[in-house]
């Protein structure tokens, strides 16, 4: 299901070639980074106090939907503070005995990054909690009656766990973060800003109306912005049509298959499910999750949160409700009666 919900999601970059262009913009420090204002303010303050204390800093859990720039700041916290960061994903570390030695390869004010931590087994996830909080790892040497545990003291460092999926995190596991932020969605201008940086990068000429229409479009995403100024910049050259138009932006919209107001496929296919098989709502988000046999967390977490904040859902104590905006935008007759009946239900 998980693959699934990846094949649906223009978010996800699953194309190498794509990752290299992707990983050439990424901000190099704190001034190509825009955007985040409190997220930003409160980590430098956390390093200033850090260096400050000459101490590793604390453990940092960055969350939020796809693209909005967790791994960047990952890179951009490891420089602030000199350290050398190690990469790792939750799934990349299968057994207690891998995350043991990714572990006593530390140095003093290392930063291991952990991606998509909510993907850690639970054997690895309890092995991780004395790490974090002692610095010490209990391994168990042996088997049956003569097993014994034997304490490794680990130098003093740093995890930054990255997910879109925190309602998948154990307690226990967020409890041993001492900093939680939250990436929210970017504004248009905020996005243009960032477009602008990359096409001067990319040495790509582009109208003032290019830049804020792919602002538009772009899902509140800095990913999903740089992809389509990706593509446009590929169609400008081979076309050699030499300067970026709104033309060319819809022509790459449409490759993307993203539509005119920036949603992809897995937006549409669960603005539908709800007006289509489900007149609208309210319906229960497990309900929706088995019409689309995508699973619940990807749908609270990865698609709805947008689909809120553009106001095309509401969450309602009965469940999901499509707003006559999000009628309105897939072309479909919103009838008055509609609301009346979402809200009859509601009572
Ligand atoms: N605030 C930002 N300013 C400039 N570029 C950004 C910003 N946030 C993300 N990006 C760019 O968007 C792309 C995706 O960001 P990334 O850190 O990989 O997101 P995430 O890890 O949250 O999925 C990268 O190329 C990155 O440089
Ligand atoms: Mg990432």
């Amino acid at each position: 299901m998980v693959d699934k919900a990846k094949k649906n999601n223009n978010i996800d970059t699953s194309n190498p070639e794509e990752e290299v262009l992707l990983t050439s913009l990424r901000a190099g420090n704190w001034d190509d980074f825009f955007g985040q204002e409190n997220v930003k303010e409160s980590l430098q303050i956390v390093i200033k106090a850090a260096k400050k204390r000459k101490e590793a800093i604390e453990h940092i859990l960055l969350y939020g939907p796809p693209g909005l720039g967790k791994t960047t700041l990952s890179h951009l916290i490891a420089r602030e503070m000199g350290a050398n960061i190690r990469i790792t994903s939750g799934p990349a570390i299968e057994r207690a005995g891998d995350l043991a030695s990714i572990l006593t390869n530390l140095e003093k004010g290392d930063i291991l990054f952990i991606d998509e931590i909510h993907r850690l087994n639970k054997v690895v996830e309890e092995t991780l909690y004395p790490a974090m909080e002692d610095y010490c790892l209990d391994i168990i040497i042996g088997k049956g009656p003569s097993a014994r545990t034997l304490r490794l003291e680990l130098p003093q460092f740093t995890i930054i766990g990255a997910t879109t999926r925190i309602g998948l995190l154990s307690a226990p596991l967020r409890d041993r973060f001492g900093v939680i932020h939250r990436l929210q969605f970017y504004m248009p201008k905020e996005l243009e800003i960032i477009i602008k940086k990359a096409a001067e990068k990319l040495q790509v000429n582009i109208d003032q109306d290019s830049v804020e229409e792919i602002a538009r479009r772009a899902r509140g995403t800095p990913r999903i912005a740089l992809k389509l100024l990706k593509r446009v910049r590929d169609f400008v050259q081979v076309k050699g049509a030499g300067v970026i138009s709104t033309n060319l932006i819809h022509k790459a919209l449409k490759m993307l298959e993203i539509d005119h107001k920036g949603l992809d496929n897995s937006d549409t296919r669960f603005l539908k499910a709800i007006i289509e098989m489900h007149s609208g709502g309210p319906v229960g988000v497990e309900t929706l999750a088995s019409s689309l046999s995508e699973d619940i967390g990807t749908i609270e977490e990865v698609v709805e949160p947008y689909l809120m904040q553009i106001g095309y859902v509401k969450r309602t104590p009965r469940g999901r409700v499509a707003t006559k905006a999000a009628y309105d935008h897939l072309g479909i007759v919103y009838l008055e009666k509609n609301e009346n009946s979402a809200q009859q239900k509601l009572l």
